[in-house]
């Protein structure tokens, strides 16, 4: 695996902008079309925190509240939190009854030890210093306590963004000005990479587990929409191209969704990890 800098503290405060920007602006197309795949990992992080009813959870960059709302439904005492006010917004008309914060995951506005479990679904790839994410949140956890990551695999098995990523690569487009060149949305796709960061951050009873499923996306109209409405660093870069490289980039994402079509739309194959532990105590 190549070795990837550190951001630089600007870099880094460039990034959160752009994270927090593009959550704003895409919270309800996020929401319509991609809550229903992020919410295949919301049963295996909820049992890999294994928890019970009463339980204080965080779910940290929560954004329409899915995870919160189904912990809730399980008699979970649940708090989310995110950096976007759009998500946030979103979360609180959605879920009027569950506690949600405008927060960054570096500075939680919670005591030591406030939470029994803490949740994280599909964020660890947007946060720039991840090392000082997953330690914020293990601060807020009870000794004894539960935490749990979901992230993507590898594009060649996680077809979604695969796809996205495969068909900008066809055309040769270059990434979003906004993206710094040392960040690396792939590294916890790595199942070595994503132990060794919950090691660092001293917690026992590591495991990271593969899960595969798929999902149904009715035709490549409504992918293309999806993506574009959902995945910031995707969406940034494609909405910089000129109206010909857009065409091209859709042209060459049809061509590669084809494998996948079935008589019911695009059966595309979902693999996530789930990464978690337990802090000692
Ligand atoms: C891909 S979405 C995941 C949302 C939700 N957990 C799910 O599984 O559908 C990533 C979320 O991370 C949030 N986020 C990005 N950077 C963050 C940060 N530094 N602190 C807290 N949340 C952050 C974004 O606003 C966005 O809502």
């Amino acid at each position: 695996m190549t070795q990837v800098p550190a951001l630089s503290p600007e870099e880094a405060a460039r990034f959160r902008d752009f994270e927090r920007q593009r959550h704003d602006a895409l919270s309800t197309s996020y929401h319509d079309f991609f809550t229903p795949v992020t919410a295949l990992a919301i049963g295996p992080l909820l049992d890999a925190v294994r928890l019970s009813a009463g339980s204080r959870l965080l779910d940290v960059a929560t954004g329409p509240g899915a995870l919160a709302a189904r912990a809730l439904g399980r008699g979970a005492r649940p708090v989310g939190v995110d950096l976007s006010p759009g998500m946030i917004d979103l979360a609180r008309r959605l879920h009027p009854e569950i506690d949600f914060r405008v927060a960054d995951v570096e500075r939680l506005p919670f005591d030591d030890g406030s939470f029994d479990a803490a949740v994280c679904g599909f964020a660890l790839g947007h946060f720039p210093y991840p090392e000082a994410a997953v330690a914020e949140c293990v601060r807020v956890l009870a000794p004894g306590g539960r935490i749990a990551f979901s992230w993507w695999d590898d594009p060649s098995q996680q077809r979604i963004q695969g796809l996205f990523r495969e068909a900008i690569a066809d055309v040769g487009a270059k990434p979003p000005p906004a993206v710094p060149a040392g960040y690396s949305v792939l590294k916890f796709s790595d199942t070595a990479e994503f132990r060794r960061l919950l090691d660092g951050a001293k917690l026992t009873e590591v495991e990271v587990v593969d899960h595969r499923t798929t999902h149904l996306i009715p035709d490549v109209d409504t992918l293309w929409r999806g993506g574009l409405g959902s995945f910031v660093v995707t969406a940034a870069a494609i909405d910089h191209q000129d109206d010909a490289t857009k065409a091209a980039i859709r042209a060459a994402l049809e061509r590669r969704a084809a494998a996948y079509a079935t008589p019911d739309g695009l059966r595309l194959p979902i693999a996530f990890k789930i990464g978690s532990g337990r802090k000692p105590g």
